[in-house]
């Protein structure tokens, strides 16, 4: 037994980056499962939305947003956002010493413990489809999968605008599915952090025998599963602290922020 089996808290804040206020489903999950931890969440609200720029512009924001995070001292970074994540998380493990963690390869993980006729859709950016990382995350996992990429780059923006109920959001919901009913898929990875909120009516046009893959859910699973391999857990009893940073509007961060994240947001700052 050496004297690190002798853990006490590491109250470093774990760092979540976002190309907006997506994310916080994310951020959600991990106050969910980790309440003991501090979080600082940066929402690079000033360059959203990711999905439509090239790889390459994607991921220098990925970089600048993980070296402000990394600049703040966090212990861990969450690349909440799968656009990010598909197209840097390699590039930005090879460049930073803190532990950095994407959406996608936790949901990749799940949906190929789910399927039983090894056929998976998955529903993105056109950002993420482009970048193969979550084909390649799969088929890494099960050479023998058959992978169904639906790039939907309609509805992001059309969540993020508020009514996620509306006659629109259901019309290209319902576009996007149909490729997937045809293949016969029965696992579908949301391959975004804005579709979780929208989750009843994709279980609805999918149909019962199709079973949700929430990236978020996930990745908070395997934050967990780091911290405390690598002994780098605060106090489990505590109740952490969550807060802000926005490289845009603050007030309508807050004010759309709040429905992604499912709990108020007080203070935004902005950088
Ligand atoms: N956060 C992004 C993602 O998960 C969705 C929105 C965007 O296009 O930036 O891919």
């Amino acid at each position: 037994m050496d004297a690190h089996n002798q853990q006490s808290p590491d109250r470093r804040a774990i760092g979540v980056f976002d190309s907006g206020v997506g994310g916080l489903t994310v951020l959600h999950e991990c106050l969910v499962n980790l309440p003991g931890e501090d979080f600082v969440y940066l929402g690079d609200t000033g360059n959203f939305p990711y999905g439509p720029k090239p790889l390459s512009e994607v991921r220098a924001l990925a970089f600048a947003a993980a070296s402000r995070l990394v600049a703040m001292g966090v212990k861990l970074i969450v690349v909440a956002c799968n656009s990010a994540a598909a197209a840097a998380l390699p590039q930005l493990q090879a460049t930073f010493s803190t532990p950095i963690v994407g959406v996608v390869m936790p949901g990749a993980r799940a949906a190929v413990q789910v399927t039983r006729v090894r056929r998976i859709g998955i529903l993105a950016t056109e950002a993420t489809v482009r970048s193969n990382a979550y084909q390649n995350a799969l088929t890494t996992l099960d050479a023998g999968l058959e992978v169904f990429p639906v790039a939907c780059p309609r509805l992001a923006p059309l969540i993020q605008e508020g009514d996620v109920f509306s006659e629109e959001v259901e019309e290209a919901a319902r576009e996007y599915v149909a490729p997937l009913r045809q293949a016969g898929v029965d696992t579908v990875i949301l391959g975004c952090t804005h579709y979780p909120l929208i989750t009843p009516m994709l279980r609805r046009l999918l149909g019962p025998g199709v079973t949700l893959i929430n990236s978020a859910e996930e990745t908070a699973r395997e934050v967990r599963e780091i911290l405390d391999r690598k002994m780098i857990a605060n106090d489990p009893a505590r109740e952490g602290d969550y807060r802000f940073f926005a490289t845009g509007n603050t007030e309508e961060f807050r004010q759309v922020g709040a429905r992604f994240l499912q709990l108020p947001i007080r203070e935004v700052v902005q950088i």
